[in-house]
């Protein structure tokens, strides 16, 4: 048991969120409710990145003042969280006066660092990423992620000496005993920032001309850079004023994002840290980015997905999972909503939710509605149990690897194994032959569903609840996964729900 301060990325209000909002948040919401399940001190955040020229200019477009225009998107972002039961402990937005008062804070003790210094900055910025490209990065001359070309800039601003940082970032992510160790992972990701790293750092501009921002506490003319104001909400939001509350969850435990930016996670913003004498995060982890139907999600193609789109197909949790488990975490993948209602209708409608429905279904029609006492082992019964401890333990070390779909594949396998079980011994024919061996066939089924019940808990927050209120227990969290799961502590004797409703219909 320790804290866990788990981030994602705070997300531009330029428009309402869509399903690569939802899937980093989703991510992270997973973990988080397997941390508090874990006992630890959970804290989860995140929240909208609300400044800078982008935002400036969306609003200006719609002609509506940007404070209106983020207050609406922000309440979407708010609301898309609560349908997609996303369990944040805070939501912060970079307009709040708290966080804007701790970014006054932070570049105060910034310029006080001396690592602040006046320079003309020239170059090409893709509005989009709010940040400067050089020309190599540029692909055909356009932003690599947005595919549009970038614009000319040149003004007066303050820099960052991060030139001077990329020995300690070396060090500080290479060695485990450096004392401001972090990891950047996946491998691929890491060995990419630390080529880049090694390559050569150039100081950054940490300043814009523009008045949509927090002003600089020592040149009210210029606002923070969007970027830096946007990472300092990981202090901001736990109270960086507050030594006492910021100590409790301070350094991350694990910055959460996809691949797009890695570089403003994995190296400008331990620097940053560095500059003021504050520990890096401990972990920073990019996922991969993903199309949709093999192309990439715009609104110019059209091919936007909304989280409510989802929801309104598949239900909240069956979403949660299915947005998951389309491809390893942390590969490039693709999303179909074809394959995800394929998916659908095999694991959760067929597999899951049919084991469970007529697992009900028998107790009730067999033994009245009540989960018979076991007898002694036989046959089958030691594998099925085996198989319960394995998927446990599985489950566990795959979630701690942050691998989804191995989790997923877990919480399957057992599935698979019990549906098997149930072939095997046919507690149809039992009940007309051996009543005594059909309790225990029955029983070891039920006691699948509380293990199962549980073990879906962080992806599937209502179905858990649901699996155990039909075998009559009731969801427990209160204890680790570990001893949750531990066989053979479903009650017998208790009522099953009588009329139980087919937990994921078939589309
Ligand atoms: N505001 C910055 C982040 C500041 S964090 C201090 C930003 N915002 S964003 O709205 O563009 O969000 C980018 C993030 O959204 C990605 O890093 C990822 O978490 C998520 N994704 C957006 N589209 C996605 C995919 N197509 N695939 C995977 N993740 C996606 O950058």
């Amino acid at each position: 048991m320790g804290k866990f301060f788990i981030t994602t990325p705070i997300y531009y209000v330029n428009d309402v969120p869509h399903i690569g909002h939802a899937y980093t948040t989703i991510a992270a919401d997973v973990l988080a409710r397997f941390h508090r399940w874990l006992g630890d001190d959970v804290f989860f955040l995140t929240g909208t990145d609300e400044h800078g020229v982008n935002i400036y200019q969306v609003a200006s477009a719609q002609g509506v003042d940007p404070r209106d225009w983020v207050d609406r998107i922000a309440a979407e972002f708010k609301r898309a969280w609560a349908e997609l039961l996303i369990s944040n402990d805070y939501f912060i937005r970079t307009t709040d006066a708290r966080h804007e008062a701790g970014v006054r804070a932070f570049m105060e003790r910034l310029y006080a660092s001396g690592d602040i210094y006046k320079g003309r900055y020239e170059g090409k910025y893709c509005v989009n990423c709010e940040r400067f490209y050089s020309e190599d990065e540029l692909v055909d001359g356009l932003c690599p992620i947005h595919l549009r070309p970038p614009v000319w800039y040149a003004e007066d601003n303050y820099f960052f000496r991060l030139s001077k940082y990329a020995d300690r970032l070396i060090a500080a992510i290479e060695d485990p005993e450096d004392p401001n160790h972090y990891e950047v992972e996946p491998p691929a990701r890491r060995n990419e920032v630390l080529g880049k790293i090694r390559a050569g750092l150039l100081d950054i501009s940490i300043s814009r001309a523009i008045p949509w921002g927090v002003p600089l506490p020592f040149d009210p003319d210029q606002t923070v850079y969007v970027w830096v104001d946007a990472l300092l909400n990981y202090i901001t939001a736990i109270g960086f004023h507050d030594p006492a509350a910021f100590d409790r969850y301070w350094p991350a435990d694990l910055h959460l994002m996809a691949k797009d930016i890695i570089w403003f996670h994995a190296v400008i913003w331990p620097a940053l840290l560095l500059a003021v004498g504050l520990r890096p995060p401990r972990r920073v982890f990019a996922h991969g980015f993903f199309t949709v139907n093999g192309q990439k999600m715009s609104k110019t193609l059209g091919n936007v997905i909304r989280p409510g789109d989802l929801v309104r197909r598949f239900g909240v949790d069956a979403t949660r999972w299915l947005l998951l488990s389309q491809f390893p975490f942390g590969q490039d993948g693709d999303i179909s909503e074809g394959l995800m209602a394929q998916r659908y209708n095999a694991e959760l409608a067929n597999d899951l939710g049919n084991l469970v429905n007529r697992t009900v279904a028998m107790v009730n029609r067999y033994c009245e509605g009540v989960i018979p006492e076991p007898g002694p082992e036989e046959g089958p019964d030691g594998e099925l149990k085996a198989a319960a401890v394995e998927a446990g333990q599985a489950f566990q070390a795959a979630l701690a690897a942050l691998d989804f779909s191995g989790a997923i594949a877990a919480i399957n396998g057992l599935v698979a194994r019990t549906n098997r079980y149930i072939e095997e011994t046919a507690p149809w024919n039992l009940s007309r032959t051996d009543r005594r061996r059909l309790g225990t066939v029955l029983y070891n089924q039920a006691e699948v569903l509380r293990v199962l019940g549980h073990l879906v808990t962080p992806f599937m927050p209502e179905t858990a609840r649901t699996i155990c209120r039909y075998i009559g227990v009731e969801l427990d969290l209160s204890r680790p996964p570990a001893e949750t799961v531990r066989w053979g502590q479903l009650p017998p004797r208790v009522r099953v729900e009588a009329a139980p409703k087919p937990l994921f219909p078939r589309i």
